[in-house]
């Protein structure tokens, strides 16, 4: 695992972008893994401004998966997960919709929504690229502690806490879905590049569990310790629990800048 600590978000978001950006020219027709939440905004604003300056490359053959959707939202509903990526990235990138895609959250599918979102992520060859936040529990895409290291895309109920930190989207915790579909922690692990952004002192305990703690269920995020090619990028405030920060900015510093992340 490869732990980036820079100076800010938006310095993150940069170097996350940059990567998208050399997939992207390498491979026109790849597949992006997308998250939603705050912590992915800085590489998602990043993408598109370089888009606009007609500096960014073409986007037209790219496909983005989703990690996560609510359940029992209206279609169209401004939080859906799908509705937010249209808005804060693929719409801007000029992505045709059919290119876009998520867990489909229909409440007569959802015993097969999961392997139904398998095949289409297998029938598009894999994700090239996941882009992932962490949640202030540990929670990966709606991974909740104590699910498991092997999971596949399937309906999970989300924790108090998680909906009491997504409350801000909404109108009050209430109105937060109990119910979600995610991709699994094995699905995420069978992309082939992992990068993690997290930014601010309330993800630093969740992101030491990831990276220095145990690899366990009861931090789902720690399951990256698990694959060959897993970038985390932090801003200082998210890095200040990490016991080898040194030792990353140290590494980091000496890495030749033809390798990228
Ligand atoms: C949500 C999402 C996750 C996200 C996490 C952190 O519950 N399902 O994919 O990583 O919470 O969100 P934020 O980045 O807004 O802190």
């Amino acid at each position: 695992m490869e732990v980036v600590i820079t100076s800010s978000a938006a310095a993150s978001g940069a170097l996350a972008a940059d990567a998208i950006e050399a997939l992207v020219r390498s491979k026109p027709a790849a597949v992006l893994g997308t998250a939603t939440g705050s912590s992915p905004l800085p590489i998602y604003t990043e993408l598109v401004r370089r888009h606009r300056d007609g500096t960014g490359p073409s986007y037209d053959e790219v496909q983005t998966f989703n990690l996560d959707e609510y359940v029992g939202l209206p279609v169209g509903h401004e939080q859906t997960y799908l509705a937010t990526i249209h808005r804060e990235l693929t719409d801007g990138l000029g992505l045709a919709e059919a290119r876009v895609h998520g867990p489909d959250p229909a409440e007569d599918s959802i015993p097969t929504a999961g392997a139904r979102y398998e095949s289409l992520i297998a029938d598009a060859g894999g994700v090239d690229l996941q882009l992932l936040g962490i949640g202030s529990d540990g929670h990966l895409a709606f991974n909740e502690p104590g699910s498991s290291l092997a999971s596949r895309t399937r309906i999970k109920t989300l924790t108090k806490r998680t909906r009491e930190d997504n409350a801000r989207f909404f109108g009050s915790v209430d109105d937060v879905p109990v119910h979600v579909l995610t991709q699994g922690l094995g699905t995420i692990l069978e992309a082939r590049h992992l990068v993690l952004i997290a930014s601010g002192s309330r993800k630093a305990d969740a992101v030491a569990a990831a990276v220095e703690g145990p690899v366990s269920a009861t931090c789902p995020a720690s399951v990256l310790q698990l694959h060959p090619h897993a970038t985390v990028l932090l801003d200082d405030a998210a890095a200040a629990r990490l016991r080898r920060a040194d030792y990353y900015r140290e590494v980091y510093a000496a890495k030749p800048a033809w390798q990228g992340i």
